[in-house]
């Protein structure tokens, strides 16, 4: 297939027209303040060399104290989170691009460790994960976690709703709610990891009225034009998994399509072979922007694009390694290898060294 002309096309999300059709996927990079999780300065360069993208998504960003990951990861609840913040959203506008700012909690996937007085990690019920999560000094299993009471439930949808003030504080263009991966909303969505019995848990409705009202939280804060979810039909790693994806997710497309969300964003590897896609089925239950993700190549991307598939694409792992992806994809110049030892290191090394073009090819796009 040769390749169109479909990726550098200008699309609108929301209220906002963005350039072209390349989404910088969110990419949790471990590079902020290890005792205060704001981003350091070299995450406003990360984001700033990245700034050609149609949209970043930031990486995913902790709504909680009581959510923390791996050393490095970055939040959302303090002065100095949002002080860090809005240096990156400066360098991200001043590089005319545009942010949205990735909302989530871990729920069953925090370690004890890990968290502040030793709490036990929150989940929708009792059932740990599968899988190790590392720890000081390597690797454990993902502890049981404690089921929320039902009166525990608005406090974190209220930590959401206050992450995004914070995100709107500090200047980003909109917010992402994180519904996929396994985190805390995805154990909701999902009837493997949500056995609940009241008003959150048991018929798919019940299910998803967590994910909703922290979309409706977002909405009070931003407006719909302004919120986006992601969710992974697909991801079933860690033991989370659905006895009917199609009719959750139709039923989580229906909502947000009545909510006129901003966009919906599908990791849905394109690999997956065709009978076995949800995305289609979800566009026939959302009518706004789709974005999908998943091992894209530009030919790939273009294919989407040209069979109506997607409305924008979102590329992970190429935009670790090339921050001016759309450049060269433009000019179909060869292409950096991101390095996965590097993904999570901290530091510059393979965070903020991977080169672009030279300046004069560059300016050919
Ligand atoms: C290093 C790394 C960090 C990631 N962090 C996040 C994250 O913070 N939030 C999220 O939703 N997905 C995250 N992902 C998943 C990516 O957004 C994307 O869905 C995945 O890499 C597949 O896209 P690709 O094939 O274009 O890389 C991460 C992936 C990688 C490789």
């Amino acid at each position: 297939m040769s390749l169109g002309e479909n990726l550098f096309e200008p699309g609108r999300i929301g209220d906002l027209v963005l350039p072209n059709r390349l989404v910088m996927a969110p990419l949790g990079r471990a590079r902020s303040d290890l005792a205060t999780r704001a981003p350091l300065e070299r995450v406003a360069t990360y984001y700033g060399q990245r700034a050609s993208a149609g949209l970043i998504v930031s990486e995913a960003t902790h709504v909680s104290p009581f959510s923390v990951s791996r050393p490095g990861g970055s939040a959302i609840h303090t002065q100095a989170q949002i002080a860090g913040w809005k240096q990156v959203t400066k360098t991200v506008h001043r590089q005319g691009g545009r942010i949205f700012q990735q909302l989530f909690h871990l729920g069953r996937k925090a370690h004890v460790e890990r968290l502040p007085d030793n709490r036990i990690p929150i989940a929708p019920s009792a059932i740990a994960a599968i899988g190790d999560v590392p720890v000081a000094g390597g690797l454990a299993p993902f502890p049981v976690p404690r089921a929320l009471e039902t009166g525990e439930i608005q406090g974190i949808i209220d930590e959401f709703h206050l992450a995004a003030v914070n995100s709107r504080a500090a200047d980003f263009d909109g917010v992402e709610i994180h519904a996929a991966n396994g985190y805390l909303i995805d154990q909701f969505l999902r009837d493997r990891s949500n056995r609940r019995q009241d008003l959150y848990g048991g018929s798919i409705e019940n299910r998803a009225r967590f994910l909703l009202a922290i979309v409706d939280a977002a909405v009070n804060v931003f407006g719909a034009s302004r919120v986006g979810v992601r969710i992974s039909p697909h991801f079933t790693q860690d033991g989370i998994d659905d006895s009917n994806p199609a009719s959750l997710y139709g039923y989580v497309a229906q909502e947000l399509d009545r909510r006129r969300i901003a966009y919906l964003h599908v990791i849905e590897p394109d690999t997956i072979a065709p009978p076995e896609r949800i995305a289609p089925h979800l566009r026939t239950h959302y009518s706004g922007a789709l974005i999908l993700c998943g091992e894209f190549t530009h030919e790939s991307g273009e294919r989407a694009l040209t069979e109506r598939r997607a409305d924008f694409i979102a590329f992970g792992r190429l935009y670790i390694a090339n921050p001016d992806l759309v450049a060269r994809f433009r000019l179909q110049a060869p292409l950096n290898a991101p390095d996965p030892a590097t993904f999570y290191s901290g530091g510059d090394e393979g965070y903020i060294d991977y080169p672009s073009l030279t300046p004069a090819l560059a300016e050919v796009s």
